[in-house]
């Protein structure tokens, strides 16, 4: 039998976009390996969202031709696959294919024609392509990734993945619930719902109210995440659903990207620091015990000392439980191009440091409030180090436990006993017990 290995780079679309390839070339026989120097087929799923990342990709790719042997096929699939097309076939002469988002259909084909010698990109958008008819070929574990939504429609001027993932298209609410009963059948019990302004989500009939409710009610379905909203399309609906819908996690990723109103309005997001503090406060009213999360960019075009300062009083108002930091990376192609005043390398880097130091102050001081309160814990998998479990709350923090191997995939209750500032130490504790009469 064939064999594909797939290296992901990214964002959590990009790792479900990879178990859709997996799903397509599973049907012509493929099987998925973890060693590079064994496949016939590489394939390196990349993002475009920052210039390093690209960077890191092209790196990579210089250590994975030398796996090539003859008759292999090396193909750069993804964002960046999308962005560059077949000026990458000229860029890297040993890459064989060239595939965009839309476009993994066509895989199995282009590898054929790869194999007699002809390489080729297909970077077409398919604004209906939603690859409804593919089996995702998923890991063994309690969580899964859905995509419920591709492409975006906003046009936030820093940003490349309108361009790389072309336009917003919603899943039938009736498939992907379809989808998410027979991931609860095999045993799955928490489903992050995918898109990139995921509570836009709207299929002609059913909007992403409709879409919590219906997810969220699927038999064995015990946490519900979603990633990422984008903050102005929290209605009162959709908030309705959520403090409605039990299984809905106390956790929502709110990307904000800038404290300052003025820096804002140049990003094109649809939002003032006001408006955003409003979403903030109506979230924080509908689900009590919140956790809140974020995106954050330092040194976008025009931003001023002022500016960034707001940006450090936004984290500090809101009290993130985390963010995301980068240095704004400008992007060919994006509308930010034509902005004036752009930031300098090392003015980016300073400010990033002082606000992953904010970031983290604030971080700590909520989570060392949590030491000694009760959570409720998905058992994710052997953590990385001294032979602990690693696990996770429904608001996304991380604790690390002793326990059996044989808890993986179960709940538990857990007692906070400390932390680092970011993740906890838990001791197991009894179920609490119901006082009856
Ligand atoms: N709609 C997605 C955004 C995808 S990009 C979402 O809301 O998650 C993920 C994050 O990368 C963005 O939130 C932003 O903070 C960051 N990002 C996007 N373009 C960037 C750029 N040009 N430079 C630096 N960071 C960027
Ligand atoms: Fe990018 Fe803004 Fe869409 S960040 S993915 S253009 S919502």
């Amino acid at each position: 039998m064939p064999s594909v290995y797939i290296e992901t780079y990214g964002c959590q679309m990009n790792v479900s976009d990879s178990e859709l390839m997996l799903g397509v070339l599973a049907r012509e026989g493929y099987v998925r390996t973890d060693d590079p120097t064994a496949a016939d087929v590489m394939l390196v799923n990349t993002c475009a969202v920052r210039d390093h990342a690209e960077q890191r990709v092209l790196g990579r790719m210089g250590e994975l031709k030398r796996y090539k042997r003859p008759g292999d096929v090396l193909g750069v699939v993804g964002c960046m696959a999308q962005r560059l097309g077949p000026r990458l076939l000229e860029r890297v002469p040993q890459v064989d294919l060239v595939i965009g988002p839309d476009g993994y259909r066509s895989l199995p084909e282009l590898i054929a024609r790869a194999r007699g010698g002809e390489r080729a990109a297909d970077v077409a958008f398919k604004g209906w392509e939603h690859y409804e008819d593919v089996p995702p070929v998923r890991p063994d574990s309690a969580s899964a990734f859905v995509t419920v939504q591709r492409g975006c429609d906003y046009r936030c001027t820093f940003c490349i993945v309108p361009m790389t993932r072309g336009p917003e298209r919603s899943r039938r609410l009736a498939d992907v619930v379809n989808e998410v009963t027979r991931l609860a059948a095999s045993g799955t019990t928490e489903v992050t719902l995918l898109g990139q302004t995921v509570n836009s989500y709207h299929d002609g009939t059913h909007d992403f109210a409709d879409l919590l409710r219906a997810v969220g009610t699927v038999p064995g379905m015990r946490r519900l995440r979603f990633t990422s909203p984008y903050p102005t399309d929290f209605t009162e609906r959709v908030l309705a659903a959520m403090a409605g819908t039990p299984a809905v996690c106390e956790h929502v990723h709110l990307p904000v990207q800038s404290g300052s109103s003025r820096v804002l309005k140049r990003m094109l997001r649809r939002y003032d620091r006001a408006r955003f503090l409003e979403v903030v406060a109506a979230l924080r009213r509908a689900i009590s015990g919140l956790a809140l999360t974020t995106d954050i960019i330092v040194g976008f075009a025009g931003e001023t000392e002022d500016d960034f300062r707001e940006t450090l009083s936004l984290v500090e108002e809101v009290g993130f439980d985390d963010a995301y930091t980068f240095k704004y990376s400008l992007r060919e192609g994006t509308p930010a191009v034509r902005l004036k005043d752009h930031v300098a390398e090392d003015v980016k880097t300073e400010r990033l440091e002082r606000l992953i130091t904010v970031v983290r102050r604030v971080a700590a001081r909520r989570n060392m409030a949590l030491v000694g309160t009760t959570h409720e814990v998905l058992v994710e998998g052997p953590a990385k180090r001294g032979g602990l479990l690693q696990t996770r709350t429904r608001t996304n923090k991380v604790a690390l436990v002793e326990g059996s191997p044989d808890w993986i995939g179960t709940y538990r209750r857990v007692r906070f006993t400390g932390t680092t500032g970011s993740t906890f130490t838990a001791w197991p504790v009894e179920q609490e017990r119901t006082l009856v009469g």
